[in-house]
């Protein structure tokens, strides 16, 4: 992947001094207007922002788009200490066969990260899903725990020393399951027992001393009864495991907000992250977007709604000292798994990213901007 022109070079091609322009904006289409509601506090990007703060900021991302794409990967060049690949490091894309690893797609991401002096963080060695078509009838109670194990070690071996963090699970406590202990009742569990989990941040351990080892999990944040089932089982899981000294060193929340949904980032997700501080854990906030689909059409006060949920979460979790990075998932609304997972029925684009689909700041860049400058140093 070719790296791309740093924001001064860009400057110097386009025949502008650095220094020259106050905005950020440099390739066609990507100039920033003056109406832009955000354009009052560009200055910086948001991984400056945060970064003065002692946090990472990242989003994530496909290699494609980036490849394709000039504008979106300076854009994220620019933005960006930190990148999360979207897809390439599950098994569907990594495992073609139970013998093999294809790591040209996610090598590419890293390659970028390398290029651009950003940060490498993975997503996912162990979740429920997505799988390759041979999965499922491959695996059985004699094969799992070496499946499991050997995969770990091909993939945390492969990255080794490159990886700022790696989510070792993914989203494992899932009470609508009605297991006693809140676990979901994945392939793993069935087939290896609530032991898995100890046995993946072992093994992850062994193979990548130098990463931050997180258990991510959605939903941690919303104030319903859901958000409380999830919260106490992931308590009442982590603490034995930690007792017994797993390496399981940070939690990474999801929050995949929802505009319209009653309530986030309450009181008893406040007490939540305090107790998780508490216990010696890290957090990462790693998949932050929002879905736009109950708010209006009109651009202005949609944005606004957006932003507004951001302020509210990140306002609730910046002030923890605990948490570490932030990461959005996806930069632009160009590209948001959300176009697929949840489009709006009036067919226009989801608007839950900092940039919009044309890569111009919205006003949930402004929101993150000020949440970060108001955040406490780390
Ligand atoms: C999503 C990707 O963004 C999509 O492109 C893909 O089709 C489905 O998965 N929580 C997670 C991520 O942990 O892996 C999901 O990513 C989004 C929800």
């Amino acid at each position: 992947m070719k790296r791309v022109m740093s924001r001064r070079e860009a400057m110097k091609t386009a025949g502008i001094a650095a220094g020259g322009m106050a905005l950020g904006g440099i390739a066609e289409g990507w100039a920033l207007s003056a109406e832009s509601s955000a354009a009052s506090t560009i200055g910086a990007s948001i991984k400056d922002h945060a970064g003065a703060r002692g946090i990472l900021y990242g989003a994530a991302t496909e290699h494609g788009k980036l490849e394709n794409d000039p504008q979106f990967a300076q854009l994220f060049a620019e933005q960006c200490a930190l990148l999360v690949p979207e897809g390439e490091l599950k098994w569907r894309t990594l495992r073609p066969t139970p013998e093999t690893f294809n790591f040209a797609p996610a090598d590419a991401l890293y390659n970028f990260t390398k290029q651009h002096q950003m940060k490498f963080r993975g997503h996912v060695l162990i979740a429920h899903d997505p799988y390759p078509g041979w999965f499922e009838g491959y695996i059985n109670s004699s094969n799992a725990k070496k499946l499991m194990t050997d995969h770990i070690r091909g993939v945390a071996g492969h990255y080794a020393g490159k990886m700022q963090s790696w989510d070792v699970v993914n989203e494992v406590i899932y009470p609508q399951d009605n297991r006693s202990d809140g676990l979901r009742n994945s392939a793993w569990v069935r087939y290896i027992g609530p032991d898995y989990l100890e046995m993946a941040f072992h093994t992850a351990a062994e193979m990548d001393p130098s990463a931050l080892l997180v258990w991510n999990e959605n939903w941690l944040e919303e104030d319903s009864e859901g958000g409380d089932a999830k919260r106490k089982f992931f308590l009442q899981q982590v603490k034995p495991l930690l007792k017994r000294n797993v390496p399981i060193q940070a939690v990474g929340l999801q929050a995949h907000l929802v505009a319209g949904h009653p309530g986030i980032a309450g009181p008893r997700f406040q007490a939540f992250l305090q107790e998780v501080g508490d216990l010696g854990l890290k957090i990462i906030v790693s998949e932050l977007d929002v879905r736009d689909g109950s708010l209006p059409a009109d651009f202005s006060p949609r944005d606004q709604k957006v932003a507004e949920l951001y302020t509210q979460f990140l306002s609730a979790v910046l002030p923890h000292k605990s948490v570490v990075a932030v990461l959005t998932w996806g930069l632009s609304n160009r590209y948001t798994w959300l176009t697929k997972f949840s489009p709006r029925s009036d067919q226009l684009p989801v608007r839950g990213l900092p940039f919009d689909d044309v890569m111009k700041p919205t006003a949930t860049y402004a929101a993150m901007i000020k949440a970060f400058d108001a955040a406490p140093p780390r």
